[in-house]
C-alpha cells in the first residue's frame, strides 16, 4: 500500500483556481444529478475555546473518488497567528478502501470555498458585473475575490472588516492578482452597493440590512456554516431568489438556519440547490431586477473533487513523498 503525503506548499504549487473552478463546477453538476453520497458533516464544539472541529467524508460516484476532510473554526485564532479555518484531508482507493493520499488542505479549503462562490455568481450574478463587495477581510475574502476575478472584469472593489488592518492587508495582497479601484473602510453600509456582494464573517447576528440591498445584486453568504451563524437581516432572505448549496447542510448551519428554525421563512422559499442550476434542471437568475443569493456551507464533494486534481497532478510531476 502506497500513501503520499503533500504538504500544504505542494497542494499551494498545484491547485490554480483554474483547476478548482473546474473540479467544484463539476462536483455540483454530480450533486445536480444526485450522483453523490455526502453524509452530513458531523461537529465537536469546544465552547471553552470558541471553536468546532468537523468531518466531512464524500464519494463522486462517476468520477469513482472518495475521502474525507477533517477542518475546524476557532474564531480567535488570528490572535494566536493561527489562520480560523484548518484542514487535513485523506483520499481513499474506493476499490480497496486504502489510503491513497493525505494532504494539507487549508489552502484547498479557501481555493474550494473560493471557487463555489465564483461558479455560484457565474450563474446568478449580472452578466457584466464590475463591482464586487467585501464584508470581512480574510482568509475566504481573498479566495472569493481570486475566483471572481477570474469569471467577472472587476473595476472596482469595496472591502468592510471591523478591522481596517485587515482591510489593508487584503489590499495588499489581492492587488497581486487583481489591479484595480480598493475602497477601505470598517462600516459595511458603504460596500453593499455593488453587483456582487460576499460575506465572509463568523457572525451571530444581522449585519447586512435589507433596506442596503439594490435591485440586481447577487451575494455570496458563505460566512454561515455552522448553526446559529448568520450575517444578513432575515427581510433580504425573503424578497429574493435563495439558492443553497445543499439543502440539508444549508437547513441545518446555511445562511437560511436561522430564518428556518425561527419561522421567519420555510423550506418552500429555498429556490434551489446550485447543482439543479448547473445541471440544467432549473435557471439561474432571470432578468436584471431579481437579488439572488448564494447561501454555502461548503460541501464534502467540493473537497474531494479538488484533492483528487491536486493527487493526479502530483502524481504526474513526481512530486508525492511516500507516507506509509
Ligand atoms: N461556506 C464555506 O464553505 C466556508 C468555508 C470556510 C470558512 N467558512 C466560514 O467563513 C467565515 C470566515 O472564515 P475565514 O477563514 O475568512 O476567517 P478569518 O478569521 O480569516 O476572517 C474573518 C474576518 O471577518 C471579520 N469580521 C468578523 N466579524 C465581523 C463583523 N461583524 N463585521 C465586519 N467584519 C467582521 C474579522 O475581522 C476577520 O477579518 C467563518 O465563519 C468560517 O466558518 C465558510
Amino acid at each position: 500500500m502506497d500513501v503520499i503525503w503533500l504538504s500544504e506548499e505542494d497542494v499551494r504549487s498545484l491547485l490554480t483556481m483554474e483547476v478548482a473552478l473546474e473540479a467544484v463546477e463539476d462536483a455540483f453538476f454530480e450533486h445536480g444529478l444526485g450522483r453523490t453520497q455526502m453524509p452530513p458533516k458531523s461537529y465537536l464544539y469546544f465552547a471553552s475555546h470558541n471553536g468546532d472541529l468537523r468531518t466531512m467524508p464524500a464519494y463522486l460516484e462517476r468520477a469513482d473518488v472518495a475521502g474525507v476532510k477533517i477542518v475546524n473554526v476557532h474564531t480567535g485564532n488570528a490572535m494566536k497567528g493561527l489562520p480560523t479555518v484548518m484542514a487535513l484531508m485523506v483520499l481513499n482507493s474506493t476499490e480497496t478502501g486504502a489510503p491513497k493520499a493525505v494532504m494539507g488542505a487549508t489552502h484547498l479549503t479557501g481555493m474550494r470555498t473560493g471557487a463555489a462562490g465564483g461558479i455560484a455568481a457565474k450563474h446568478l450574478a449580472r452578466p457584466g458585473s464590475e463591482t464586487v463587495g467585501l464584508i470581512g477581510a480574510g482568509a475566504q475574502a481573498r479566495t472569493q475575490l481570486l475566483a471572481l476575478s477570474h469569471l467577472f472584469s472587476i473595476r472596482e472593489v469595496f472591502v468592510a472588516d471591523m478591522s481596517m488592518e485587515r482591510c489593508l492587508a487584503l489590499e495588499k495582497d489581492c492587488r497581486a492578482f487583481l489591479d484595480c479601484n480598493y475602497n477601505l473602510t470598517t462600516d459595511p453600509r458603504e460596500v453593499s452597493e455593488c453587483d456582487i456582494l460576499v460575506t465572509t464573517t463568523p457572525s451571530r447576528k444581522p449585519i447586512v440590512k435589507d433596506d442596503w440591498i439594490l435591485p440586481g445584486t447577487h451575494i455570496n453568504a458563505i460566512g454561515a456554516d455552522a448553526k446559529g451563524k448568520q450575517e444578513l437581516e432575515p427581510a433580504i432572505l425573503r424578497r429574493s431568489k435563495v439558492v443553497v448549496d445543499d439543502l440539508a447542510q444549508a437547513t441545518h448551519s446555511g445562511e437560511v438556519n436561522v430564518s428556518l428554525s425561527l419561522g421567519e421563512m420555510t423550506a418552500k422559499d429555498i429556490y434551489a440547490q446550485i447543482g439543479d442550476i448547473v445541471a440544467g434542471k432549473v435557471p439561474g437568475r432571470v432578468d436584471d431586477e431579481e437579488i439572488t443569493i448564494f447561501d454555502s456551507t461548503g460541501l464534502a464533494i467540493q473537497d474531494v473533487a479538488a484533492a483528487e486534481r491536486v493527487y493526479s497532478l502530483a502524481k504526474g510531476k513526481g512530486i508525492a513523498v511516500k507516507f506509509i
